[in-house]
């Protein structure tokens, strides 16, 4: 533990041996340095990404750092709801147990279009990939209980908004707007499914992470926009690895249990954006994502629940 450790909340002793944790989009930035602190603590680490040369250099990378060596890349996109339904698939197949989902994709300046599931391509990378996958290994986190699932989220959502009617509008909302209101929904999403599965031993946290130096704004369209955004954040962002203590804190730290559905900045709760406190609209989001990322009845644990009469 360095001097820093000692002084930051972000500090923790916590190990993660034995432990298997999903890192999406780990392929650089935040995720890739939060993938290092896990392997680094003991845990096996699953990391998502686009392309297999990335997924190939990014494991190298992680093993690197770390000595545990059980590091898995697997090819995602969150551009195709079918590759994260297969990524489902075969993580229920492979692996017995799993203890911590850290929901980290995330993209901007992505082209304002329909995906081939009909949801808005910006609300698809930066929402309802995330509300799908941790729907879908919900069953496996809560048979690993006590288990956790951290949303990363940020600053921008506090200028989104949601409309569970307009989640999809082509041509309205400007990159940064569908951003925000992504990045809003992230957190939503933490609080409700907090509510839902009470007593299920999973617990949720939203992470606004700050700014951090990576090359996050490489998706724009405009090349001086994009140079100016990059070195912003590259000269006023905190390098990755002192970002990534927060994903990680959140992820092990013992003393996280009793916060579960809150929103944290850095590594302390920070003020729940107010729409969260909208149980109608919360209720809204919730029923219109499984509607529109298509919820079959056999992967429905709600519908199972109530059947059963069972508390899940
Ligand atoms: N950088 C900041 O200042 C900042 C501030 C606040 C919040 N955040 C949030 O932090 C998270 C990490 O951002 P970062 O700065 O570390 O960015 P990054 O280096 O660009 O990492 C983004 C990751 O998401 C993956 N990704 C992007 N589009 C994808 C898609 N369509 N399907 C599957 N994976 C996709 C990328 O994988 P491939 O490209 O390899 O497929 C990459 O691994 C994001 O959620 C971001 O919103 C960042």
């Amino acid at each position: 533990m360095s001097l820093l450790d000692v002084f930051s909340k972000c500090g923790t002793n916590a190990k993660s041996e034995g432990k298997v944790a999903i890192v999406t989009g780990g392929t650089s930035g935040l995720g890739m340095e939060t993938a290092k602190y896990l392997a680094s603590r003991g845990a096996k680490v699953i990391i998502t990404g686009r392309t297999k040369t990335k997924l190939d250099k990014a494991v190298d990378e992680i093993n690197k750092y770390s000595t545990n060596k059980d590091i898995v890349g697997k090819q995602v996109d969150y551009g195709n709801l079918t590759s994260i339904r297969s990524f489902v698939t075969d993580t229920i197949a492979t692996q017995p147990k799993l203890d911590i989902l850290i929901n980290n994709v995330g993209a901007i300046g992505i082209e304002d279009k329909l995906t081939q599931d009909n949801l808005n391509s910006m609300m698809q990378v930066n929402y309802f990939g995330a509300f799908l996958l941790t729907y879908l290994l919900f069953p496996l986190l809560k048979s690993s209980a006590p288990s956790r699932v951290i949303n990363i989220s940020s600053l921008a959502s506090a200028l989104g908004h949601v409309n569970p009617d307009h989640l999809n509008d082509v041509n309205v909302y400007s990159s940064f707007e569908l951003y925000s209101n992504a990045k809003l929904a992230n957190i939503l999403f933490a609080v409700e499914m907090s509510k839902r599965t009470v007593g299920s031993g999973v617990s949720f946290y939203s992470l606004d992470p700050g700014l951090i130096q990576t090359d996050f704004f490489r998706y724009l369209d405009n090349e001086i926009l994009k140079k100016i955004l990059n070195s912003a954040l590259h000269l006023i962002g905190q390098p990755t690895a002192t970002a990534a203590k927060a994903p990680l804190y959140l992820a092990i730290d013992p003393e996280l249990d009793k916060y579960n559905g809150k929103h944290f900045r850095s590594c302390s709760e920070f003020y729940t954006n107010w729409y969260a406190k909208d149980e109608e609209l919360n209720r809204r989001l919730w029923e219109k994502s499984k509607e529109l990322v298509k919820i079959s009845a056999k992967e429905d644990w709600e519908i199972v629940k109530v059947s059963n009469d069972n508390v899940i």
